[in-house]
């Protein structure tokens, strides 16, 4: 954060360096230094100040104390429940807290490697009983889960992914697995956002909406092959973070940049070229799918997870626009 700070004082002091110089073109004599310098004055004081208010908005952002909210989370630790929790664990947590995709939670990768742009240290840390949940109660897990906030009031990076939407009885099921899985020693750099990071924050790029909202309960559509429950995976499992807001492949930075139109290419599949792509990586025309599109961890929805999936995006609009 040092940097920022010194990065927010040089784009300030531009703006005011800027401001003093177009005061001094308008009180030239000469008319040309006066009309050219002016514009180009008043173009570059804008613009250092607009900088300067967008990236202090950032920091402040990233900075700031959100709310804690006490909540009750009570988790009755059956069987089925810890099953389903490792199912969810396995599928969603391990595309970013594990290097290869499997569990245990032990960490991931720099986050920043796959948008390709310098966002800075964005490691998701070790979740397993011996790393960063050792000192989270249930409910502070919880609240991570759904607002990204810790308990000291930190917004965490996990506020910018749409983890938020699982479902209570899913992220009470996440939770008895993290609880009761091995536990593991282990850290991972803190997170460090970059000057670009700040900015993408600061310009509404990356935003964490569950930060300011109370937690309210959300409840899953019932687990069948709907279109409704297809939504509710493609949702939490953040398809639109990088195919896009309308998943035809037209996402902006910080999104990996590649991401296919699912909108023209699902409606065109079968279920069987959408299962075979997603278990085996490889697609109908025998393309070998690339990273960071997690096919691996996409690949591990269960039958009835994955047709709702495959029913949800096959019944998409096609947007031919883009790609
Ligand atoms: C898109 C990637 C991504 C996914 C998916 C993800 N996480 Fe995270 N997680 C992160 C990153 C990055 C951090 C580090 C955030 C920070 O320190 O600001 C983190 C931090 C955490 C933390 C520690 C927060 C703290 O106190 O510092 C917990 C707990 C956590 N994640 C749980 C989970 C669980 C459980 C799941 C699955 C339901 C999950 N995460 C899915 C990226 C992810
Ligand atoms: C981390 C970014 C990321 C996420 C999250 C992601 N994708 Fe992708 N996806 C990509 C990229 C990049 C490609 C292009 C890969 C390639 O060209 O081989 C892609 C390609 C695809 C393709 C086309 C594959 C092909 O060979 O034509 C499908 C289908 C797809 N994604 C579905 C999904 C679904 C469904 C989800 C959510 C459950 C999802 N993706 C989540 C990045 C992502």
């Amino acid at each position: 954060m040092v940097v920022n700070f010194i990065v927010l004082v040089i784009l300030a002091a531009l703006a005011i360096l800027f401001g003093w110089l177009t005061l001094r073109a308008v009180r030239a004599r000469s008319t040309v230094v006066k009309i050219v310098g002016g514009i180009l004055g008043v173009v570059a004081t804008l613009i250092f100040a607009a900088a300067s208010l967008i990236f202090a908005k950032g920091m402040y952002d990233l900075l700031r104390p959100y709310p804690v909210a006490a909540i009750n989370v009570s988790i009755e630790r059956t069987p089925e429940q810890i099953a389903r929790g490792e199912h969810l664990a396995g599928l969603l947590c391990a595309s970013c807290h594990t290097l290869n995709g499997e569990l245990p939670l032990t960490g991931g990768k720099n986050l920043s490697e796959d948008s390709g742009l310098p966002l800075g240290d964005v490691y998701p840390p070790n979740i397993t009983p011996g790393g960063k949940i050792k000192d989270l109660t249930d409910a502070d897990i919880f609240r991570i889960l759904r607002s990204g906030v810790e308990p000291s009031g930190r917004l965490t990076a996990m506020g910018f992914f749409p983890v938020r939407t699982l479902s209570d009885d899913d992220a009470k099921a996440v939770i008895a697995y993290l609880r009761q899985a091995p536990a593991i020693e282990g850290t991972r750099p803190p997170l460090s956002a970059s000057p670009i990071l700040v900015a993408f924050v600061g310009l509404g790029f990356i935003t964490a909406p569950g930060a300011e909202q109370p937690i309210q309960a959300v409840t899953a559509p019932p687990k069948a092959v709907t279109k409704e429950y297809g939504e509710y995976i493609a949702n939490f499992a953040d398809c639109r973070g990088c195919h896009g807001e309308k998943l035809d492949g037209n996402a902006p930075p910080p999104a990996p940049p590649g991401a296919s139109n699912l909108t023209v290419i699902v409606p065109k599949w079968s279920k069987d070229d959408f299962f075979k792509t997603m278990r085996t990586g490889v697609d109908p025309s025998g393309h070998q799918v690339q990273p960071p599109m997690p096919w691996k961890t996409i690949g591990k929805l269960d039958d009835v997870e994955l047709e709702a999936l495959y029913t949800y995006l096959h019944g998409l609009e096609p947007i031919l626009a883009n790609k």
